[in-house]
């Protein structure tokens, strides 16, 4: 049975609202750094009827509502739809069990969807390899399905999600900007709150183009963010990344709060860590930014030079889980 690894990635230019909300077909470009862990395994094996079991690290189980229930099986015949769009209708004859072990807490920042259905894709892909031989981009594609941003961890280090055009199942996929080592940065984790998001992403999207700035913003990557943020990681810019990762990620709170009904996911936690952030930057003109998806989660990320200093900040965080990752290498076979 083929079981596959994945990890969460970090959005530089965040990915905010579709212009199909049932293929996640994204109504512009992001573009992410895909993490070094936690990591998500799946096995995954042919079966005459859908099962899903999850476990946490230490092996408990983790129980799975219906709604996520929902969402396994819908991805299952939207990535069927797909085979069949390749010619591969009998790769998946009937259905799958899948088996998840995860070691990323549920909601708190950290885009646990991403690394799953990055996972599942890996893990469908071995499993149709007898009948076709997917490319990384088919993944992307199985993994976008089920999550927006799972497209961009198919990819190690640097990768984009390019918004495509039209209304087909493979209009939108995802691309390798740089590998893993072309620029090793670290991700300091600050999570003020390990309370649940109340609204999810998937809603999320659906209400993004009810804010009167979701158009702006998606012209401002268009024209002109997402090529700035290419430009800065294949130069190793630091100052250029940050300038344009934090304006993005302002921006995608902005549409956030102005969608109907607003969501507010930042808190005064939040706000209070961006300010110190801010002061640091400014008295000890150190390289670090901070980012922000749809939660309280303070993303500082930084090259090896500011580590230990921002190492430092996050540990005097009250109240605050701290977690450290870096740039990682992507979805693969264990
Ligand atoms: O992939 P989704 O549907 O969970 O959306 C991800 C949304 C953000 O994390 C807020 C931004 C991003 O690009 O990862």
């Amino acid at each position: 049975m083929p079981t596959a690894r994945s990890t969460p990635n970090i959005a530089l230019i965040k990915y905010w609202g579709n212009r199909q909300n049932e293929l996640r077909l994204p109504a512009a470009d992001s573009l992410s750094m895909s993490l070094s862990s936690p990591s998500v395994e799946i096995d995954a094996d042919f079966a005459s009827a859908l099962t899903i079991r999850s476990f946490e690290a230490d092996g408990s189980p983790r129980e799975l509502t219906d709604t996520h229930v929902d969402r396994f099986r819908k991805h299952l015949e939207l990535t069927k739809n797909f085979l069949k769009t390749l010619g591969a209708e009998r790769a998946i004859p009937a259905s799958v069990s899948i088996v998840i072990r995860s070691a990323i807490p549920p909601a708190v920042g950290l885009a646990s969807s991403a690394a799953v259905f990055s996972c599942l894709a890996r893990a469908y892909a071995a499993l149709v390899e007898p009948v076709i031989a997917l490319t990384d981009t088919q993944m992307s594609v199985i993994g976008r399905l089920g999550s927006g941003s799972a497209a961009r961890s198919i990819f190690g280090g640097y990768a984009a999600l390019c918004v495509g055009t039209g209304s087909g199942i493979a209009s939108s996929f995802a691309e390798q900007i740089a590998p893993e080592d072309h620029w090793t940065l670290h991700d300091i984790v600050i999570i003020p709150s390990k309370e649940e998001k109340k609204v999810g992403s998937t809603e999320g999207h659906a209400l993004a183009p009810t804010s009167p700035f979701f158009a702006t913003r998606v012209e401002a990557i268009t024209l002109r963010r997402q090529q700035e943020c290419i430009d800065a990681i294949l130069a190793r810019d630091f100052e250029k990344l940050q300038k344009v990762a934090e304006e993005d990620s302002l921006d995608m709170h902005h549409v956030m709060e102005t969608s109907t009904p607003p969501l507010h996911y930042l808190t005064e936690d939040t706000f209070s860590i961006i300010k110190a952030i801010e002061e640091i930057r400014a008295s000890e003109h150190i390289p670090v930014l901070y980012t922000m998806d749809a939660g309280p989660t303070v993303h500082l990320l930084c090259p090896s030079e500011s580590l230990q200093r921002i190492r430092a900040f996050a540990r005097t965080q009250k109240g605050c889980t701290v977690f450290e990752t870096s740039t990682g290498p992507g979805a693969a076979m264990v």
